[in-house]
């Protein structure tokens, strides 16, 4: 007999502060627990589900082609979340990012944000800093 217990990850986890994020790269920290790649540029920060659009396999960064990669059907992304290559139909979604009370990012899995749909407009898919 087990008990019934299902263990799963909190939907949102604070991401440390934005001066710990460098400007230009793709940052993999939370990317095993998460799920999550968090993306500074010179505008600001977005955090990028891992789950590839295709069929849902997970998506890895490769920095020396400077794209995400899907290992299961080659779907590839610019670092912005945008397809270009491979069956995928759409970019990688975006999760919700604020600024906690204690300054630090916050990350809100619950709240998912489609490119396609224009919701990359909406001010809680990107966080000005
Ligand atoms: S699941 Fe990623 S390309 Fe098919």
């Amino acid at each position: 007999m087990f008990p019934n217990v299902l263990f799963e990850p909190p939907t949102s986890f604070k991401a440390g502060f934005p001066s710990d994020y460098e400007i230009g790269t793709v940052d993999m920290r939370w990317k095993d627990k998460f799920g999550v790649f968090i993306i500074r540029s010179a505008e600001g920060l977005y955090a990028l589900s891992n789950v590839c659009t295709h069929l849902g396999c997970t998506v890895n960064w490769l920095g020396g082609e400077n794209k995400f990669k899907c290992p299961c059907h080659g779907s590839g992304y610019y670092k912005n979340g945008i397809n270009f290559e491979g069956p995928t139909p759409r970019p990688l979604e975006r999760f919700a990012v604020s600024l906690a009370e204690d300054g630090q990012i916050l990350i809100d899995k619950s709240k998912k944000y489609q490119q396609e749909k224009g919701q990359w407009n909406d001010p809680n898919s990107f966080l000005n800093v």
